[in-house]
């Protein structure tokens, strides 16, 4: 087997009319990542040198910054078609002769293994080109896969502008390919636009290509789910469940008890220890941790946080980032945290909202609690609220930030505590109730 070198091309300058959406495709996310992050994710462990994504004059913004290193940002100013879209991928490939895989960057279930396959398909084939093909169980909109008499690749016809005969394939074109350069550009220069959808078609580079005496091989995926092109928003759903199952096996299979797979999602840099329990109508985004034994849900959603071993959170709990919950600590019941430490065995059970907060081991937070922590002057950081070891707050306490709560301190319910209160007293803020007895001849009834 030959062992050119490999560069790689995601077309992603389309804007993605089929989405209806005034936000262009490959910038749509799923489970928390955009469609072209899944596409260049999959791709980068096979380190081809460069790897360009051709974007939209749209999307440059939002992308610039935003990929892995290494990756080369490469504009098509109009959409004239997957043909031109690599095309403008040429300037940032000046010189090179090697490989170049090539793909579409809306194609999110893609895996490593499954690029290598293709390129190491190629290499066997020494092709001009080689095809990426897959058996959808609805051929739909894709591209049709025409193979010759004797069973090589002969064109690859768009459903639009197919013959009833070739709608009838079922085998298509899943926009992946892996190209010899000198003989790419050359095919591109001798396409034109005059089809149905009046675009400069990459498949038509295929067509010429098969012509050549290398001629086009096909590689037929394994498994078609790989491959599925995402193009409209039914579409993107069925991704991203897709997605949502291969991560939730994946943590299930390492000792994880996911009870309700159906309602469950976990977004890919999510660590889960074994023995974790996940309940129903559970989302753990960012690079939230779970530790062993932790039960988590049902209705949480923990974003960016950690979960101690044994701890307990929900249900109708929300961990916003930057939360730490000790082992064996509680975030129960309509409780917010954000930005927070719990200490060990700590409890918040129900209805409080704790922002930019340490709370100790061993301390109650009662019901009711919120640490009022937002800087009502300008420029003035938010405050932190220290709450100490084995502390008993009292229901419907306000912590006005900053201010710290000794070890074992008690506070009165209904305290609003402006000052720091020290060690082992116990603070009581709050008017004194006043209560008037009704005498006759009042008359306030
Ligand atoms: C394309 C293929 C079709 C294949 C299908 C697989 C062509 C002509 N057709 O069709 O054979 O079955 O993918 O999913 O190639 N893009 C650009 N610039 C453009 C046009 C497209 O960067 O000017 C990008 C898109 O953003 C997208 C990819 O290329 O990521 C494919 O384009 P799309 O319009 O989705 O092509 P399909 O109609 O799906
Ligand atoms: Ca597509």
């Amino acid at each position: 087997m030959n062992t050119r070198p490999l560069a790689a091309v995601v077309m992603a300058a389309g804007l993605g009319t089929r989405m209806r959406s005034a936000r262009p495709k490959h910038l749509h996310e799923l489970l928390g990542r955009r469609l072209i992050d899944w596409v260049v994710g999959a791709a980068a462990p096979l380190g081809a040198a460069p790897l360009v994504v051709v974007c939209a004059p749209e999307t440059r913004g939002a992308l610039d910054g935003t990929m892995p290193q290494g990756v080369r940002l490469a504009v098509q100013e109009h959409p004239l078609g997957t043909g031109d879209a690599v095309a403008s991928a040429r300037p940032d490939l000046q010189g090179y002769e090697g490989d170049l895989l090539v793909l579409a960057g809306d194609t999110p279930l893609l895996r490593t293994e499954l690029l290598r396959e293709l390129v190491d398909a190629h290499r066997r084939e020494d092709a001009a080109v080689t095809v990426l093909s897959f058996r959808p169980p609805e051929p739909r909109a894709y591209g049709r896969v025409v193979r010759g008499a004797d069973g090589r690749l002969d064109r690859i016809v768009e459903a639009a502008d197919a013959t009833q005969a070739e709608l009838a394939i079922t085998e298509v074109n899943s926009s992946l390919y892996v190209f010899r350069v000198p003989e790419l550009w050359d095919a591109l220069g001798r396409i034109d636009a005059a089809n149905a959808q009046g675009e400069l078609y990459l498949t038509d580079a295929v067509r010429l290509l098969a012509a050549d005496p290398r001629g086009a091989a096909v590689h037929l995926a394994p498994d078609h789910d790989d491959v599925e092109g995402v193009n409209t928003r039914v579409e993107l759903a069925a991704a991203a469940s897709i997605l949502r199952d291969r991560i939730l096996h994946r943590h299930m299979l390492d000792g994880v008890t996911i009870v309700d797979p159906a309602t469950t999602w976990v977004e890919p840099a999510v660590t889960i220890e074994a023995d974790a329990v996940i309940e129903p109508f559970t989302s753990l985004r960012g690079r939230t941790v779970v530790r062993r034994g932790a039960v988590v849900g049902p209705h949480a959603v923990v974003v960016e946080s950690e979960v101690g071993a044994g701890a307990l959170v929900g249900p109708f709990c929300y961990l916003r980032p930057g939360t730490v919950l000790e082992d064996g600590s509680k975030a129960g019941t309509f409780v917010e945290i954000k930005n927070s430490r719990i200490g060990r065995g700590a409890k918040v059970p129900h209805q409080t909202y704790l922002g930019d907060a340490d709370v100790g081991e061993g301390t109650n937070i009662a019901a009711g609690n919120i640490t009022a922590n937002f800087p009502h002057a300008p420029g003035r950081a938010k405050g932190r609220t220290t709450i100490g070891r084995n502390v008993r707050t009292g229901v419907h306490n306000s912590f006005i930030a900053p201010v710290t709560i000794g070890d074992e301190a008690w506070i009165g319910a209904g305290s609003t505590i402006t000052d720091d209160v020290p060690p082992r007293s116990l603070a009581i803020a709050r008017a004194r109730q006043v209560t008037k007895e009704r005498r006759d001849g009042d008359g306030h009834d």
